[in-house]
């Protein structure tokens, strides 16, 4: 075996007809509409009917009403239990048992509590009762209920902020949470344990976990005053800059640029010093690698635009994972409609045929 690509870089696994990331010209297409048409023009719940159904209409519906079992205010953790919970005490269908549209309304109504799980979450983290639904259904949007449902209330700016995170994070192709989904998917198991699947794998610092970490470095560098030192002495002890690089994009991230833009609209007491590491950050990557582009990914103002916002940064993977429901929908269901059980092989690297006696002496059992 010769064709061993470590972390599958590469490797084509599927076709997808949901999300393009069109890396030369560092464009974002959903289902053939690029994000900059989208953005601002329709909200989330509709991108997530665009993702999911092709068409706009009707879109992710209002969620049902549902008490979790049991929230303890860490966001994440709380969306990947609810979540799998939710299979059972939903009685959820086995992928193998359903059919199309059984999914889809199962990814649907999944969807919209995941959303509600996560707010009700991050109420118990400030120490607050989740608001009533009588609150919460006069939110005209989701991601205006998202915030009555959390905090009793929604600052326009706010729910202008996280719809623009929502849009611009609901999709990217086959990244590792998208591919986890995918995986379950394709053993037939249920829609809840599909999502929840793909929640822990989005948990990681590499992958949905980076707006925590850059706040932190913001911060750090507003201190000192000197983005150009902070840059040049992490690179030097082999540190990584949060919010740069992407595995895919060879180009501008199309999705940095809307975000920046959303935080230049509505202002934001970090956009001059992100501006100045963004820009110390470009330039000293750009000395050291000049044959790879590492540019600006959608982390970086992300996690400018989420604080806008007056998300905590522990929150940023329970609100990736918000967004990514629709993502996740749309490929739960491809791959319902298209996949077969994945199953890739290892190359064994490991010790060649020896006796257990080899290995050491068998535990002497009392
Ligand atoms: N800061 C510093 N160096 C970086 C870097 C970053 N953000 N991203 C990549 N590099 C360097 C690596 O250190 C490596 O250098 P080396 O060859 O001298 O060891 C080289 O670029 C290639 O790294 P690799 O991890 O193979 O590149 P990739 O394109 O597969 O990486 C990421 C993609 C996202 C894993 C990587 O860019 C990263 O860790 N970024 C920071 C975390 C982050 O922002 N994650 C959110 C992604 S949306």
């Amino acid at each position: 075996m010769n064709d061993f690509r470590p972390g599958l870089e590469g490797v084509v696994a599927f076709q997808t007809e949901i999300a393009e990331p069109d890396e030369e010209g560092g464009a974002l297409r959903y289902r053939g509409v690029d994000i900059e048409e989208l953005v601002g023009h329709y909200p989330y719940e509709a991108i997530w009917g665009l993702l999911v159904d092709e068409s706009f209409d009707p879109g992710m519906p209002h969620p049902d009403e549902y008490a979790p079992k049991h929230l303890t205010g860490n966001a994440p953790s709380d969306l990947q239990a609810e979540t799998a919970r939710l299979s059972s005490e939903w009685g959820l269908k086995k992928l193998v048992d359903t059919d199309l549209d059984e999914t889809r309304d199962d990814l649907a109504r999944l969807s919209a509590q995941m959303m509600s799980i996560v707010a009700k979450s991050a109420a118990i983290h400030d120490g607050r009762e989740p608001a009533p639904d009588d609150v919460v259904s006069q939110g005209e949007t989701a991601a205006e209920a998202f915030l009555l449902r959390w905090r009793g209330e929604a600052n326009p700016d706010h729910v202008k902020a996280i719809d623009t995170y929502w849009i611009c994070t609901a999709e990217h192709g086959l990244n590792a949470s998208t591919f986890t989904a995918r995986i379950a998917a394709s053993t037939g198991a249920d829609a809840g344990a599909a999502m929840s699947a793909a929640v822990g794998a989005l948990s990681g610092p590499l992958h949905g976990g980076a707006p925590a970490r850059v706040l932190p470095m913001l911060d750090e560098v507003a201190a000192k005053g000197d983005p150009e030192g902070y840059v040049k002495d992490l690179l030097d002890r082999r540190g990584r800059i949060m919010g740069f690089g992407h595995r895919i994009y060879r180009a501008e991230d199309p999705r940095s640029r809307i975000l920046k833009r959303t935080v230049q609209e509505i202002g934001s007491h970090r956009l001059e010093v992100a501006e100045a590491l963004e820009e110390a950050a470009l330039a000293e990557l750009h000395r050291r690698k000049p044959d790879y582009v590492i540019a600006t990914n959608v982390e970086f103002y992300s996690a400018v635009l989420l604080d806008v916002a007056e998300v905590p940064p522990d929150l940023t993977p329970a609100m990736f994972a918000c967004a990514r429901v629709a993502g996740w929908s749309a490929h739960i269901l491809e791959e319902k409609r298209t996949g077969r059980l994945i199953r890739p092989s290892a190359q064994y690297v490991g010790p060649s045929s020896r006796p257990a006696s080899a290995v050491g002496r068998a535990p002497v059992r009392t």
